[in-house]
């Protein structure tokens, strides 16, 4: 059974982005075949700056290896250095109707906002590249975040609507995301969101983490007084990290007169850095050594364009072209 995600390389991973699909799809990495790769070509709607988009391309590949990617065990490597996804996007662009791209939430948020006639085509035809993505790899079922099941669904819809002209050329993906992991709040309560500037990013330095930390927003319940954690962002934030025993704690520390959301805010802190210790370490030597993190990618792409060739082949046969890779 194939798993196929990627992730898009727009700045370094948030708390949201490491618990919505980075930790769950490392985990399927001995009961699946994965294939996991870093979307540059989708990070190219805003990323228009080249060492930004390489020093990212390069965080989120050491931040995958960071926590526990086994590049032996899973194909991981960079959208960009193999074209036929782009071929493959062609042909389903032909297949797509314009009805189908108009209901994508990122499209219909540009409209709403009314500056739809000012974003890129790519942004439009985003889906369609993605659907590529998962396709060309005969996937199964793709891990991520809840904001792009409609993405997967979508593909689902192009495979059905190209096999049914074509034959059964493409295998239907199916989403998997997590249920029980509800929304992440960022630092002032909102969805953790890049777009709201309200992430918590555990591979920062410890000093900019800290800060994250500190200006979570809390209410204003006086430092004598118990607090209620239900609704308590720190405490929200806490409990997706800590042990049962450690967040019976902070209940009791919470329902304790004294305990102040400062006090709350440093046990998140530490909890976060002793956590993180052993992978900063990893992560912060890829980063020291570009060249090795281009090895793991380069292996990776060799490896994945055996599998994207034969589904594109079959494409092209299909529709009428020449069998060529
Ligand atoms: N759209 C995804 C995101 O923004 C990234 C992505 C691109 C992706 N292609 C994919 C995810 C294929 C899963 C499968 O995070």
């Amino acid at each position: 059974m194939i798993s196929l995600s990627g992730i898009k390389p727009t700045s370094t991973p948030h708390v949201g982005n490491h618990l919505g699909m980075i930790l769950p799809a490392i985990a399927l990495q001995d009961s699946y075949d994965c294939r996991y790769f870093i979307a540059d070509y989708h990070a190219m709607t805003t990323v228009h700056d080249a060492a930004r988009m390489r020093e990212y391309s390069h965080g989120i590949a050491a931040y995958f290896l960071a926590f526990g990617l086994d590049p032996n065990k899973c194909i991981f490597y960079r959208q960009s250095d193999l074209p036929q996804v782009t071929e493959l996007a062609w042909i389903l662009s032909c297949m797509t109707n314009m009805g189908l791209l108009e209901r994508a939430h990122a499209w219909k948020a540009a409209k709403d906002r009314g500056t739809a006639g000012e974003e890129c085509h790519g942004l439009f035809a985003y889906p369609v590249l993605m659907a590529a993505d998962i396709l060309i790899h005969d996937s199964d079922i793709v891990p991520v975040g809840k904001d792009q099941v409609q993405h997967v669904e979508m593909t689902r819809d192009m495979a059905e609507r190209f096999n049914y002209a074509f034959g059964e050329v493409f295998h239907l993906p199916e989403a998997k995301f997590n249920e029980t992991l509800h929304t992440i709040p960022g630092l002032d309560g909102r969805k953790m969101s890049k777009s709201y500037g309200n992430t918590i990013n555990l591979m920062y330095p410890v000093k900019t983490l800290k800060k994250q930390i500190m200006s979570i927003v809390t209410d204003s319940t006086p430092i004598d007084q118990p607090k209620d954690y239900e609704n308590c962002n720190v405490y929200k934030l806490y409990k997706l990290f800590a042990s049962p025993e450690q967040i019976a704690q902070m209940e009791e520390n919470y329902r304790t007169p004294g305990f102040g959301y400062g006090h709350a805010k440093m046990a998140l802190f530490n909890l976060l850095v002793e956590m993180t210790e052993k992978p900063r370490q990893i992560y912060e030597d890829y980063m020291n050594h570009p060249d090795t993190l281009e090895d793991v990618l380069r292996s990776g792409a060799q490896r994945a364009s055996v599998k994207m060739n034969e589904v594109l082949n079959r494409a092209r046969v299909a529709v009428g072209y020449k069998s060529i890779l």
